[in-house]
């Protein structure tokens, strides 16, 4: 079994809080993994260290076997790792051809450094994100005019457009209708067939549908990981925070 993430032993210490107390976690290469947990847990703040913007306290990550504890966001991208943020990640006055140009230019430059890159060859690129996360018809729109859903649609296919295998989503689907919730989870699905996911998920009833693994994050300890069922099933979970929702 391959891992494609793993973290030991992470703490995180804003000031004199300790947030994050001694995560380790890992994902297996392939898997849809949710992590769940109440407010406030150090989900966030775990996506954060993983994608390099925060730095941990201590502990190590690896992405596919290799070190990258305090690697910066930019330069992650180049170990095949992509994290989706809210609309603040979109060029709100560039078409939607545009914004996915733009990620895909990126992340060649960054792996075909001072090597000229046939245009054809991006634009072909961009085609086929437009078409995986149904954008294709409103390609020429600007992303400032986008509904919410589309603009989150659109984010997903700039952290497809590095090319990333691991993929990082934090609530995909906040502030969405559930019609809008059910689509985008469906593109998740699709677009991450054969990529390793680590998603953050408040909609228990999505979780429990995507997820190959979940682990629990409560008060900054992860207290269990499983398959749905197992977690279902723990009492752990259970009274720490399945019971805890309304
Ligand atoms: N930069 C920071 N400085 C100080 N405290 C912080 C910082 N970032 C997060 N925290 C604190 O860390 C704790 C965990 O926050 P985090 O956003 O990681 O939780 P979360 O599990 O993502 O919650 P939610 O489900 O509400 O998104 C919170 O108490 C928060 O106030
Ligand atoms: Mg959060």
């Amino acid at each position: 079994m391959n891992v494609a993430l793993e973290l030991a032993h992470i703490t995180k210490r804003f000031d004199a809080t300790e947030i994050l107390h001694g995560v380790d976690l890992s994902i297996r290469q392939g898997e849809r993994h949710a992590l769940i947990g109440p407010n406030g847990a150090g989900k966030s703040t775990l996506f954060d260290l993983i994608s390099g913007r925060v730095k941990a306290t201590s502990g190590v990550i690896k992405l596919k076997g290799v070190d990258v504890t305090g690697v910066p966001a930019h330069r992650l991208g180049r170990v095949g790792l992509a994290r989706s943020f809210q609309s603040t990640s979109l060029f709100t006055g560039l078409t939607v051809f545009d914004n996915i140009r733009c990620a895909v230019l990126g992340s060649r430059s960054a792996l075909f450094r001072d090597r000229w890159v046939r245009s054809a060859s991006i634009d072909r690129d961009v085609e086929c994100v437009l078409d995986s996360t149904g954008l294709s018809t409103r390609r020429d729109e600007l992303a400032a005019s986008l509904s919410y859903a589309e603009q989150r649609a659109l984010d997903l296919g700039i952290a497809l457009s590095t090319g990333a295998d691991v993929l990082l989503l934090d609530e995909p689907t906040a502030g969405m209708n559930r019609a809008e919730a059910a689509r985008a989870l469906a593109l998740i699905r699709e677009t991450t067939q054969s990529k390793t996911l680590l998603i953050v998920e408040h909609d228990m009833e999505a979780v429990f549908a995507l997820a190959d693994r979940i682990s629990v994050l409560v008060q900054g300890r992860i207290i269990a990981t499983g398959t749905p069922a197992d977690i279902a099933a723990d009492p752990a979970v259970r009274s720490a925070y399945l019971g805890e929702t309304p």
